[in-house]
């Protein structure tokens, strides 16, 4: 499902200018009560400055999408703070494609992009002129009338991100976006989205569980451990802007992605083996 609506999110406003920036701090998550207590998240600390993209890996049920959640305002942390700053200009403060993105197959693929704005109350000519930028974009200006069943796995995947990016909101929240796409496909998707941000920079949290997809894309890559997660590592990728995915052939590209494993691993393990303690 999505949000693209930031409801209920009420953000710290700035001058405009100021710029965007996220702050986590302590933040925990229990889901449940008495045995069946779940604790996803624990004393994670973590900063997004503006127009950063910051992506986050961690091993499967660390709690990456619930801390989605909380930034995106639409659960509560059991414990710490989220503070999001915008600029007073912004109408909305976040859009989120989330982890099991999902369009209406009702809706045709331009009522599905324009549904993202329903909640702001647009002009109509100014409605008609973002959903077609957008539309055109991520180069669904053909389609704009097919319905999603007519549509392929990569286009669907478009029309959630032209849904979320329409919105134009400060902050962008993305949720594995990539992960039902076969490898082609999602590598073709990471180009454009490398380019599309390039060209129109935002404050972005990206999840993944591909380490090579988060170093192509991002400026930092974030670290969680295994359940509850809490950020264990935080890495500045060594790649300027623009950048492309050539840099995927370079030394440098290599060495941070077998760091990551590195750091990785061992979480993934120890989840493997408390997952076989409890069978
Ligand atoms: N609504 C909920 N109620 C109870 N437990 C939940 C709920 N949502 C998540 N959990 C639990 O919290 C933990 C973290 O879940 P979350 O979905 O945030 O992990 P994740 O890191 O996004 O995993 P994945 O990589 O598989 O998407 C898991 O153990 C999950 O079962
Ligand atoms: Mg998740």
């Amino acid at each position: 499902m999505f949000d693209w609506t930031g409801r209920g999110q009420t953000p710290t406003e700035g001058p405009v200018g100021a710029g965007t920036r996220i702050r986590v701090q302590d933040v925990g998550k229990i889901y449940g009560v008495g045995s069946k207590q779940v604790e996803a998240l624990k004393g994670v600390d973590l900063d997004i400055r503006d127009n950063e993209f910051v992506c986050m890996v961690g091993p499967s049920g660390c709690g990456k999408s619930t801390l989605l959640r909380i930034i995106a305002d639409l659960q509560r942390p059991s414990a710490g703070e989220v503070e999001v700053t915008t600029s007073a200009a912004a109408l909305r403060p976040s859009a989120v494609v989330f982890q099991d993105y999902s369009i209406y197959p009702w809706k045709t693929v331009k009522d599905n992009v324009k549904f993202g704005l329903l909640a702001q109350n647009l002009p109509k000519a100014e409605v008609e002129d973002r959903v077609s930028r957008w539309l055109d974009k991520l180069s669904l200006t053909a389609f704009a009338d097919h319905y999603p069943s007519q549509l392929s796995g990569g286009m669907r995947q478009r029309v959630a991100i032209a849904r979320a990016m329409v919105v134009e909101s400060e902050i962008l929240l993305m949720d594995e976006p990539f992960a039902a796409l076969d490898a082609q496909l999602r590598r073709v998707l990471q180009e454009e989205l490398l380019d599309l941000w390039q060209d129109m920079r935002r404050t972005v949290l990206f999840i993944t569980h591909n380490l090579d997809e988060a170093i192509l894309l991002g400026d930092r890559v974030v670290v969680m451990s295994g359940r509850p997660g809490r950020v264990i590592g935080d890495y500045e990728v060594p790649f300027g802007r623009p950048r492309n995915a050539e840099i995927r052939g370079s030394a440098d590209f290599a060495a941070l992605e077998q760091e990551l494993w590195h750091q990785l691993r061992h979480e993934v393990d120890d989840g493997a083996a408390a997952r076989a303690e409890v069978a």
